[in-house]
C-alpha cells in the first residue's frame, strides 16, 4: 500500500489520465479492472454522453474508477450534477481554478484530485483543498503549462512545497518511468499517451498508427496565446506555423483553429486537417495493446528496475 494506492483503493499506483475523444468507459473500466485507476475524459462529451459513459463504466467495473473534468467546459454546472447524481467517487479537476469546485465535490464525499503545470498552482490546489494534485510536465499530451517546466524538475520541486499525495504526470509510459518519478517524490503516477495507443482507447484507428509510427520530436507544443497544447507536426501543426511568421492576433489563431479540430483529428482520423494531441513519449510507444498488458507490463518493469538499481556501486 502507498499513499496513493490507498486513498484511491486500487492495486497499483498507476491512472490513466482523462483524454478528450481517446478515454471512454471502455478503457476507463480496463485501466480500472486491471489493477490502476481510470479515468472517463468529460471534456468531449455532451452532459447525456457523459452519464451514459457513467453508467456503463460502473457496469464493466465493480473497481474504483473516476471522471477527469477540464473546467474550461460550458457546461460545467451540468456535469458536475451528472457525476453527484451518477455516484461518481472520484474527480479529477483540470484547466481551471482549484477553488471553483471542490468544496462542492467535498461536500459530496468525492475525492478531488487537481492537475498542475507548477508549484505555485499545486500550493493553491492544496489551499482549495484537494485531496492530491497531479503534478504534469512540459513533455506531456494534451493542454499544458506556458512555463515549459519538465516532469524531472517539476516533482521534485511540487513536492518540497506541498504535503498531499502527489501524482507526476508527462512523459511516463514504462514501469522505468514510474520508478523514476516516484524515486524524485512521486506517490504515483498519471498516464495519458500510452493509453491512447491502447486497444480501449475510443480514438480513431488512424491516430493510434499515427501515434506508434511517431519518432522523437515528432510533436510540438503551440498556440500558447489560447491554451497551450502539444501536438503532432500534421499540416493543421504547419499551417499553424505558418500563420505564426505573420504575427497573427489572437482572433487569427481562434478563426484557424476552428470548431471541433481535436474531434476531426483524433475520433474521425483526419490525419491533415484535424488536432493531433500526444506527448513526446510517444517516440517511444512502438504498439497497440489492451490496457491489461500496458499496466503488468509498467509493473514488471518496475520491479526490473527496481533490482537494478540497487545494484549500482560507485
Ligand atoms: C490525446 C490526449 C488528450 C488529453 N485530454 C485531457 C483532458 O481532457 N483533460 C486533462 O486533464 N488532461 C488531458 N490530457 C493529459 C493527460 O490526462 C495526461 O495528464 C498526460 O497525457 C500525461 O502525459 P503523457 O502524455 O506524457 O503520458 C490529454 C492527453 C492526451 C495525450
Amino acid at each position: 500500500m502507498n499513499k496513493i494506492t490507498s486513498l484511491f483503493n486500487i492495486k497499483y499506483p498507476i491512472i490513466q489520465g482523462g483524454m478528450i475523444w481517446n478515454s471512454g468507459y471502455k478503457l476507463a473500466s480496463a485501466v480500472s479492472n486491471a489493477g490502476g485507476l481510470g479515468l472517463i475524459g468529460a471534456g468531449s462529451m455532451y452532459p447525456e454522453i457523459l452519464r451514459e459513459h457513467i453508467q456503463k463504466c460502473k457496469n464493466a467495473t465493480d473497481k474504483p474508477f473516476g471522471v477527469n473534468v477540464p473546467m474550461l467546459y460550458p457546461n460545467i454546472e451540468e456535469i458536475m450534477k451528472i457525476i453527484v447524481d451518477e455516484g461518481v467517487k472520484i474527480v479529477f479537476t483540470s484547466a481551471g481554478n482549484p477553488k471553483t469546485w471542490t468544496s462542492f465535490l467535498k461536500e459530496n464525499g468525492i475525492t478531488v484530485v487537481h492537475v498542475v503545470s507548477s508549484s505555485v498552482f499545486a500550493l493553491k490546489a492544496q489551499d482549495a483543498g484537494v485531496d492530491a494534485v497531479v503534478a504534469e510536465g512540459f513533455e506531456a499530451g494534451g493542454h499544458n503549462g506556458r512555463e515549459e517546466t519538465t516532469t524531472l524538475t517539476l516533482i521534485p520541486m511540487v513536492k518540497d512545497k506541498i504535503s498531499i499525495p502527489l501524482i507526476a504526470a508527462g512523459g511516463i509510459a514504462t514501469g522505468r518511468g514510474m520508478l523514476a518519478a516516484m524515486t524524485l517524490g512521486a506517490d504515483g503516477v498519471q498516464v495519458g499517451s500510452r493509453f491512447a495507443a491502447s486497444v480501449e482507447s475510443s480514438s480513431h484507428d488512424n491516430f493510434k498508427q499515427i501515434v506508434v509510427a511517431l519518432q522523437e520530436g515528432g510533436t510540438q507544443l503551440t498556440l500558447k496565446e489560447l491554451a497551450p497544447v502539444r501536438l503532432i507536426k500534421n499540416k493543421f501543426y504547419q499551417d499553424v506555423q505558418q500563420l505564426y511568421e505573420k504575427c497573427p492576433s489572437k482572433e487569427e489563431l481562434v478563426s484557424l483553429l476552428g470548431r471541433a479540430r481535436a474531434k476531426r483529428g483524433m475520433f474521425e482520423g483526419d490525419l491533415e486537417e484535424g488536432e493531433l494531441e500526444i506527448g513526446q513519449i510517444a517516440g517511444l510507444i512502438k504498439d497497440i495493446l489492451p490496457a491489461k498488458a500496458i499496466i503488468d507490463t509498467m509493473i514488471a518493469e518496475f520491479e526490473q528496475a527496481k533490482r537494478e538499481v540497487v545494484r549500482f556501486d560507485f
